[in-house]
């Protein structure tokens, strides 16, 4: 497996497999499974231009994809403002993210209720500034040990950037993510609604 950091030089080459990577890996309970490949990629577009530390993982043992390239496995998207490409996306896309909203309404009803709680019960922000948007493994490449790897490397990356800690949410029904996150020495830091909040000190 090789590692490749993803910069505004590069990340166009891999932006159509980071989508295809997504679909493939997340289930449809995230919204953005449901996006179609062409708005996944712009959605990755926005994210990775609003990231500092973002990266694929390539299979360069035999693997290639159908045209040829060598085949995104995974891919791991980070930063401390990722969030604003976040609202990019939302930004230029109202109508098409509404278009799924309505044909998936559950998003719209957990929508509504998160906005609800939020408003009578606020929570207090993470303390991590630095976050993990993203990780995403190929379903065929996960449990092998893929994830891990790019944890450890994009770890690796915080530490030669001078970050001592980072944090991520998650959605507490992906019990396998859960699990990797707690295997992999993240702490709890607030359940909020549906999301798991998670912090890990590099320091040591
Ligand atoms: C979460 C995710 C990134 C983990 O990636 P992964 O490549 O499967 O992770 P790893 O292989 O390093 O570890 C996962 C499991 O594989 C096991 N494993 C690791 N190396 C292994 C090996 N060589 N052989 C067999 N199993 C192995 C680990 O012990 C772990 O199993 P366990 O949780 O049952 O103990 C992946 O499941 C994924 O892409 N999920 C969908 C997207 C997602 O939900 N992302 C997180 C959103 S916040």
């Amino acid at each position: 497996m090789k590692i490749v950091e993803l910069s505004k030089d590069n990340y166009a080459l891999y932006l159509q497999q980071i989508a295809e990577v997504h679909m493939n890996a997340y289930s449809k309970k995230h919204l953005t499974a449901n996006f179609s490949q062409q708005k996944l990629e712009e959605y990755y577009r926005c994210l990775i231009e609003a990231s500092e530390l973002s990266s694929i993982c390539l299979d360069d043992s035999s693997g290639q994809n159908e045209i040829g390239e060598p085949l995104v496995v995974g891919f791991v998207i980070a930063g401390s403002a990722v969030s604003k490409g976040v609202a990019k996306f939302l930004s230029l896309n109202r109508l098409y993210v509404f278009s799924v909203l309505l044909r998936k309404p559950r998003f719209l009803i957990e929508k509504f209720f998160v906005t609800i709680i939020s408003i009578v019960k606020k929570s207090k922000p993470s303390a991590a500034k630095f976050r993990l948007m993203s990780i995403s493994v190929r379903s065929s490449f996960q449990s092998k040990g893929v994830g891990k790897i790019m944890l450890d490397c994009f770890e690796q990356g915080l530490i030669n950037h001078g970050i001592k800690s980072y944090g991520l949410s998650v959605r507490g029904e992906n019990v396998r993510a859960v699990s990797f996150y707690e295997k992999n020495g993240f702490k709890l830091e607030k359940v909020s609604h549906d999301s798991k909040y998670y912090f890990k000190n590099l320091g040591q």
